[in-house]
């Protein structure tokens, strides 16, 4: 089992992420970043998802409770005042780590060798784990995330929610070595939930599926309400299914970097995939044969095209094996 580290800001979607990680990885620990909501909000919202799993052996630590730089914009219109809203659970009675989840990360990625690291919040504690430590570059074996986009954003039109929170952190960590693998929202537009797939958590029927089919209730509704689309996106699950089974996702190398100044696209995250031919670039670039990089090298890879099928085989499964 992959040894993993989940930084996250639960938030509906971050709670699929947990649900996956916890079971198909060797969770090593959570750590939590300012968000979809509130620090504490969110560090409250994954100690109850990990009690709702049985799983209260995996520690929490909670992180930073804004960006390096930029002041936290929060999603309440999608994930409600908790930040994860619609479960009806009760308070937690585990408690998080005194230890911060910065210095968890550190630590941990000094001290193992082989870990991956899976990011489905703004970027800020893996930036600041570089900053305090760079030689963890070198060390990890993996960066996945979920953030960004190689064509359109959902926060504003070029920028995606995760990446526009914190830009700076994400400039720093496309910047820095890390070998990653951006989940970006024209890979999670793949995976559209809907009152069908609600049907079915309910017919599984354990505590975790009926925990799904409650995120996923409101996580549909809220979408409704907020955003033209035919359905609910499992952004960050997307994220951790890749980590678990890499033959879900197909993605092509490319140079990433982040927009930082653009009055505009600041949060944007600029795709060179001019190496890459096709018409439609969330889907048909992987039709036909890659030519060399144009521009810089590439830093990074970028999810393509999911078998969604296949990830919701894996969800279902996931949710059978929780009792
Ligand atoms: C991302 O933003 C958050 O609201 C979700 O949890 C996901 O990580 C999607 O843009
Ligand atoms: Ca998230």
């Amino acid at each position: 089992m992959k040894k993993v580290i989940l930084d996250c800001d639960p938030g509906h979607d971050d709670a699929f992420a947990i649900m996956l990680a916890a079971q198909h990885l060797d969770l090593l620990g959570v750590t939590t970043i300012g968000g979809n909501c509130s620090l504490k909000n969110v560090t409250t919202n994954a100690l109850k998802t990990l009690e709702v799993i049985g799983r209260t052996d995996i520690p929490v630590y909670p992180g930073n409770p804004g960006p390096l730089v930029a002041k936290l914009v929060t999603a309440p219109q999608f994930h409600g005042e908790s930040g994860m809203d619609g479960p009806v659970l009760p308070d937690p009675v585990t408690k998080p780590q005194k230890k911060h989840g910065v210095d968890f990360i550190v630590e941990t990625v000094m001290s193992t060798d082989h870990v991956t690291l899976l990011a489905t919040g703004p970027l800020t504690n893996i930036a600041d784990a570089i900053i305090r430590e760079p030689k963890i570059v070198d060390r990890v074996d993996d960066l996945y995330i979920m953030g960004g986009s190689v064509t359109y954003g959902n926060w504003t039109p070029t920028a995606e929610f995760n990446i526009f929170v914190d830009p700076e952190a994400a400039y720093k960590v496309f910047n820095s070595g890390l070998r990653v693998h951006m989940c970006g929202i024209n890979l999670t537009r793949q995976c559209f939930l809907h009152q069908e797939h609600i049907d079915e958590f309910r017919r599984i029927g354990t505590k975790a599926a009926n925990f799904a089919a409650d995120l996923t209730e409101y996580f549909l509704k809220t979408t409704e309400e907020n955003a033209c689309l035919p359905g609910c996106n499992l952004h960050d699950a997307c994220a951790a299914a890749w980590v678990i089974c890499p033959d879900l996702i197909q993605a092509a190398p490319m140079h990433i970097t982040v927009e930082l100044k653009g009055e505009f696209t600041r949060g944007m995250t600029v795709c060179d995939y001019r190496h890459l031919r096709g018409s439609e670039p969330a889907v048909d670039l992987l039709r036909t044969p890659a030519m060399e990089p144009r521009g810089e090298e590439p830093n990074a890879e970028a999810a393509l095209e999911l078998d969604f099928e296949g990830f919701m085989q894996l969800l279902y499964g996931t949710l059978k094996e929780y009792k």
